[in-house]
């Protein structure tokens, strides 16, 4: 693979500052950012009142944890506009997602906030190894997720040509990347296994493509999936992580010289790691619920906004700002067999070491005899079909789940093409044990 580790001088100054300046730089915009909650949000005055905390009393980073939290629920209780700090007319875009229950959540954002994102996903892109000129191709859903024209803006701030195809017709994304040879791909990796089989289906070698790296996020996924996916296509695979009520993608985003967690851009954002049963905040290096502060947005500022997601924050490496170890889950995808907690995170890096399956999974919950039952969905590569290696195949990854996660799983390896599959983020987790 190609070295693309960006030249020292292109960085940007605050990626390289000392620990004692970002920090200061945090405090002035927390302090700023937290008063401007308070005075232009009403639910944040209420909620701050309430507890009985006042942003005069943010005098160290540390005095964040007086702070109430925020929640999903906070912004559905508002929808669509009501913890936006700006009148309305100030707000240029908004995007929504749509969430599984209900309203969906609706986020806004001013001229200035698009330009920082920008801003971020140009760092980002650049961190994973793009530059000035290179084609990018844009697989991200665009429309109201944040995924397409949060990696669209980026991309053009970054002086590239974007390739703006969003999710779907898999045939033409081939043919795109055949014919337009770019050297960038930003897709969910999910999504990116789904364009590789089409690659394989009409006999073009992915290896041979012009891509030399690849920017995945908007879910979960693995190590050992960062392997195949690099192997399979001879690039990069970098980890960009984001979320829409805190800005979209590009809150954090991996190094191409290290690949060794997520550098968080905390220049923006002020992160926390906290208990999800206490709240309580947790010392860096242990794992818990990430909760995140906005520092700069003007739309709609985010006081400890906690994100369901979970991992652990580590000391900077290949930048000065913190990094996130790749997510684990999220607390709402974990499944509690028999008292044993399960992410689908763990049951794809068991898929990974067989060789007869193929990446694509679905897990399935249901109840046979007042149990819980976990059924793995599995495809088995084209090679490996006949009925005899499907049997091998499930035997061995059975024998790894229990081994590892240690429950006992059910699995069903299908004929290549059978697991459900989606153009931009997986639905991993079926569950109908409700419906027995
Ligand atoms: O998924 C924003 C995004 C788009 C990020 C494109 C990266 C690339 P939401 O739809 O609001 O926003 O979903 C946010 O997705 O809380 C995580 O649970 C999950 N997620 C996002 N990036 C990653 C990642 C976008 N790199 C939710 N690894 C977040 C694991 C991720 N999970």
């Amino acid at each position: 693979m190609e070295d693309l580790a960006p030249h020292p001088g292109d960085l940007e100054p605050i990626e390289t500052a000392s620990r004692d300046e970002i920090s200061s730089l945090q405090l002035e915009r927390l302090k700023w950012s937290v008063k401007h909650a308070y005075e232009n949000v009403p639910f944040f005055k209420a909620r701050f009142d309430e507890k009985g905390v006042h942003p005069d009393d943010l005098k160290s980073l540390a005095d964040l944890s007086k702070f109430p939290f925020t929640t999903k629920h906070d912004l559905r209780d508002h929808y669509p506009f009501g913890l936006f700090a700006v009148p309305r007319d100030k707000i240029v875009r908004v995007h929504a997602s749509s969430g599984t229950t209900g309203k969906p959540t609706v986020v806004g954002y001013t001229a200035k906030d698009i330009d920082m994102w920008a801003h971020l996903v140009a760092r980002s892109i650049r961190a994973s190894g793009g530059r000035p000129g290179d084609i990018i191709h844009v697989a991200y859903g665009y429309g109201l997720f944040t995924g397409g024209l949060g990696a669209h803006y980026g991309a053009e701030k970054m002086g590239c040509t974007v390739v703006p195809v969003s999710g779907g017709m898999t045939e033409r994304q081939v043919t795109l990347i055949q014919d337009f040879k770019p050297r960038i791909i930003m897709v969910t990796p999910s999504y990116l296994l789904s364009i590789l089989d089409e690659f394989r289906r009409q006999g073009i070698d992915p290896r041979e493509s012009s891509l030399a790296t690849g920017i995945f996020g908007a879910e979960p996924w693995t190590n050992s999936m960062r392997l195949e996916i690099e192997e399979a296509f001879d690039m990069h695979a970098v980890d960009i992580y984001g979320l829409s009520e805190i800005l979209g993608p590009g809150v954090a985003n991996e190094c191409v010289e290290t690949k060794d967690g997520l550098h968080i851009w905390e220049d923006h954002f002020y992160p926390e790691i906290i208990d999800p049963e206490t709240g309580e905040v947790l010392p860096d290096g242990e794992i818990g619920e990430l909760v995140f502060t906005t520092l700069t947005k003007e739309g709609l500022p985010m006081i400890r906004y906690r994100t369901r997601d979970l991992t652990r924050l580590l000391p900077g490496t290949a930048r000065s700002m913190r990094r996130m170890e790749k997510i684990t889950g999220r607390s709402d995808d974990m499944i509690i067999l028999r008292g044993v907690n399960v992410f689908p995170t763990q049951v794809e890096e068991q898929i990974l070491k067989c060789d007869g399956l193929s990446p694509h999974f679905q897990i399935e919950l249901s109840k046979s005899n007042r149990l819980d039952v976990m059924t793995v969905h599995v495809e088995a590569l084209p090679g490996s079909s006949t009925i005899d290696a499907r049997k091998t195949s499930a035997k061995e990854l059975a024998h790894h789940i229990k081994s590892v996660i240690g429950i006992s799983a059910v699995i069903d390896v299908t004929e290549p093409g059978h697991v459900e599959r989606s153009a931009g983020k997986a639905k991993r987790v079926v569950d109908n044990r409700l419906k027995d």
